[in-house]
Order: C-alpha cells, then structure tokens, then sequence
C-alpha cells in the first residue's frame, strides 16, 4: 500500500505530464476522482505498480497521456438528458427568446454533442427557425468534439432517448431529426439533421483554463463541475457569469448549483429541481 504523500507525489507527476505535454489541466479536479481514473489506466496498461509506475513510464508515451485525458474526461452523455429541465426551457424560458433576432447559446462540456442537439431540437420546436440560433458546443476532449462534429448517434440511442424526448414535451418522432444519411463512416447511418447541424459550432475549450469568449442567452454546463474540487468550481462559475448576458439562463446539472458562485446572488432560481438560473437585469 502506498503513503498518501507518495500516491500525492505519483499523480501529481501525471497531471504535470498531460499539462506539459497537450496543455490539460485537472490539478484541480476531486483528488478521490482523479486517484481512482489513474488506477484504471494503470490497470488497462496492466502496470502492477499502479499509479507509481504509470508516473514513471507516462513520459515515455503520448498515447498515454491520450488515455489519460479520456479517462479523467468522462464523456457520459445521452439525448434529452433530465427530462424535467428541458420540459422548464420549453415552458418557462424559451417563449421570451421569440422577440430576439438571434438567440446564442453555449454548450459547456458538450461530450459527443447530444446535448447540443437536444438543445437546437428544442429551439427549432419552440418556434424558432434555424437561422435565429447559433449554438457554440465546446469541451475539452477532442476525441468527443470529433464525434459530435459527425453527427452519428447510435440508432439504439436514439430510440432510447424518444421517451425523455417525449417528457420533455417533444413534438414529433426523436428518430425524424436523425435520418438515414450515406455520409457515416460505415456507409447508411442516422445523422444529425443538417439544418439543425449547421447552426453549431463545436470547438475545444477549457473550463479551466480558458476565458469567456462571447455572451449568451443561454448556457448550459450540466455535469461537468461535479468533477471539479472549489476553487476550480468557482473559476467556472466567474466564466459561466461573466458570460451570461443580463437576463440570460444558466442551466446546470440536477447534482449541481448556484451556490459555489460568488455571484449566486445575482442569479434568480427559475426551477430548482430542473436547476435553472437567471442573471438578473
Ligand atoms: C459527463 S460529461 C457531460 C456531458 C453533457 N454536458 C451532459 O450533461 O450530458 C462531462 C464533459 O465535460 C468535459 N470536460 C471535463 N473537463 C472539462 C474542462 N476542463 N473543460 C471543458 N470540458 C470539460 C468532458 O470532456 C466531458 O465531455
């Protein structure tokens, strides 16, 4: 068994080497989180010494590093997430955004895009055209932004997210945004439609060490700051802020709030449950 400070010293090592090597920061990720992601690489890799010898051979491989990142990048994401949440946007948000011209929003820790594109169905179904939203879906993991930019989502996800589409109060038919399309990678593949496609952007950006880049109407960062330990959780929340117009909605994650921001205040509850907030005029 290690010393606590040798285990310490080990990821420490690890994150010092992913920083130098792709400019990944998770110093201030939950230290029990970051510890037992390690463990499994190390396990993958079948290195004996745990955490200890993937310190010692992480330098030597940037696949490595690559694992790394995956690991302590968890991408779990699915359409139409939390149902509660989209159903309050559609009643209780989006019908004041029909008087803009154009609508932002920005998709903190997009994954594989599914909540992007839960996002441009909702607005499209609640009246607005395309052309009056742009979405900016960003994350840290390029492997992710990669996918999300195809547009493929697996037909058996589909068909498992039509019933939190339908509680959201979805319209139609979840499988008719995604009709068979050529262009997948193995041939005849269900792809994101193109004309609500078109409308987002996916980008890198990261929580932890980039800046605002624009101001939104809408922001969505849902579970990404659970992985985040207070300080780092209150650098999110000054970015989140700052880049909320006033008047503008944050949506987080149902195991998250307001309350590590030092502008809670300044932020009114719309629905506690669906965990929605508006920065104050
Ligand atoms: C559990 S997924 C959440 C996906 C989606 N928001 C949802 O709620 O379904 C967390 C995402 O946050 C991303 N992430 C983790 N750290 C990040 C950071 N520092 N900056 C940007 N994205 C980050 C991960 O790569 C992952 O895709």
């Amino acid at each position: 068994m290690l010393e606590p400070a040798e285990l310490d010293g080990a990821v420490d090592h690890v994150l010092a080497a992913v920083l130098a090597t792709r400019g990944a920061d998770f110093n201030n990720y939950q230290r029990p989180f970051v510890i037992r992601r390690l463990r499994r690489v190390a396990d993958r890799h079948r290195m004996n010494g745990g955490v200890t010898e993937l310190a010692a051979r992480v330098g030597e491989n940037p696949l490595l590093v690559d694992d790394v990142i995956d690991s302590l990048s968890l991408g779990f994401t699915h359409l139409f997430r939390d149902p509660g949440m989209w159903a309050t946007l559609r009643s209780d948000v989006l019908p004041a955004f029909d008087s803009r011209t154009l609508v932002r929003a920005w998709v903190a820790g997009a994954a594989t895009g599914e909540e992007a594109y839960s996002l441009a169905i909702t607005l499209v179904e609640s009246g607005l055209s395309p052309q009056r939203f742009r979405i900016y879906a960003t994350d840290i993991n390029e492997q992710s932004l990669a996918q999300a930019r195809a547009g493929f989502v697996a037909p058996d996800r589909i068909s498992a997210g039509n019933h939190d589409y339908l509680a959201s109060g979805g319209t139609a038919a979840l499988a008719d945004y995604f009709p068979i399309s050529g262009g997948g990678s193995t041939g005849e593949e269900p792809l994101f439609d193109r004309k609500l496609s078109e409308r987002i952007v996916f980008a890198r950006h990261n929580l932890a060490s980039d800046a605002s880049f624009n101001s939104f109407d809408l922001i969505l960062c849902r579970n990404v700051l659970i992985y985040f330990n207070a300080e780092l959780h209150a650098r999110v929340h000054e970015i989140l802020f700052e880049s909320l117009v006033p008047g503008g909605v944050l949506g987080l994650g149902s195991r998250e709030s307001s309350r590590g921001s030092a502008h809670a205040r300044q932020l009114d509850t719309i629905d506690q449950r669906s965990r929605l907030y508006r920065r104050k005029w």
